[in-house]
């Protein structure tokens, strides 16, 4: 592997423990204003310093991220549907890797369709994104997107794993279903797991638990941090399973303790206020 591709690899996955927490604030490409990220500044500059890295679209990087952060940028490079549109699996390339270049992307991050209407075209998308990142040295992580009619099971996930990274993907995201071990066991590549809609934060712990214990190397949650009543204990206590080794009672005790120390304001942000010291080591005997 190119020493640029692996260093890049290396500020998302953690080379000491294969270990990542990605937060996702890309949502807005598709879903325009969602709720609890109506300002993705505000969102963004609490959390920062607790990710590993930050998925997020290059309008919402330029205005709202500080260009002095030392946190990896995973760019969203597909889009060109909207949810009132008529598909939303007829996405394209939207960025180009000059931008993604100026953007200082550590990762490209685009949306494959398997079993849709535009399935082909996602997937070729998918193949030529890989040949022009490659020139550069710039990883892919592939997003098994899917919709209502498309599957959420092991058999499903595992088939668009697989292509995603037959297609030369380094890292795959997906969703974590029963048998996970069967997604994570046929895909030659990392695999990080999306959170998903909003669920309880000790059911997210749990699914953030069982995702590694299942075979993902960490996860890439945007709703289940960020809709939460307190975001920063929640990114803290994901944190403290994906790097600290944490159980679920464990990590959600971290919840409500800091959660307590840090009571939600009016507006619903938390009322920790953003440290801008550098963020902690990544490494597994940190305390998250
Ligand atoms: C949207 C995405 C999101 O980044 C991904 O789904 C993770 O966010 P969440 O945890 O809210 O599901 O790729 O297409």
């Amino acid at each position: 592997m190119d020493w640029g591709l692996q260093n890049r690899l290396a500020g998302i996955i953690n080379p000491q423990n294969n270990r990542a927490l990605m937060l996702a604030v890309d949502h807005g490409y598709f879903l325009g204003p969602t709720e609890k990220l109506e300002d993705p500044a505000k969102v963004i500059a609490p959390l920062l310093k607790y990710c590993d890295s930050l998925m997020l679209s290059r309008g919402v990087q330029r205005a709202c991220v500080s260009a002095a952060t030392r946190t990896p940028m995973v760019l969203r490079v597909s889009g060109g549907s909207s949810i009132i549109g008529e598909d939303l699996s007829k996405e394209d390339i939207t960025v180009s890797i000059q931008d993604a270049l100026r953007l200082n992307a550590s990762a490209l991050a685009m949306s494959v369709f398997v079993g849709s209407k535009y399935e082909h075209q996602t997937i070729v998308n998918l193949g030529r994104l890989v040949s022009d990142a490659q020139q550069y040295g710039i990883p892919v992580l592939a997003v098994t997107a899917v919709g209502k009619e498309l599957g959420k099971d092991a058999r499903y996930l595992s088939l668009a794993c697989r292509i995603a990274a037959e297609q030369g993907a380094h890292i795959v995201k997906t969703y974590y279903c029963e048998n996970f071990e069967k997604v994570a066991n046929s895909c030659p590549v990392p695999i990080i797991v999306a959170g998903g809609k909003k669920i309880p934060e000790r059911d997210a712990l749990q699914l953030t638990y069982n995702s590694i214990k299942g075979g993902a190397v960490g996860v890439d949650m945007g709703r289940n941090i960020w809709q939460s009543e307190n975001p920063v204990a929640m990114i803290r206590a994901v944190r403290s399973i994906v790097h600290g080794n944490s159980d679920v009672n464990r990590a959600y005790e971290m919840y409500k303790k800091l959660s307590s120390e840090h009571p939600k304001r009016q507006d619903g942000q938390n009322t920790q206020r953003p440290n801008t010291s550098p963020a902690p080591e990544h490494t597994p005997q940190n305390t998250p």
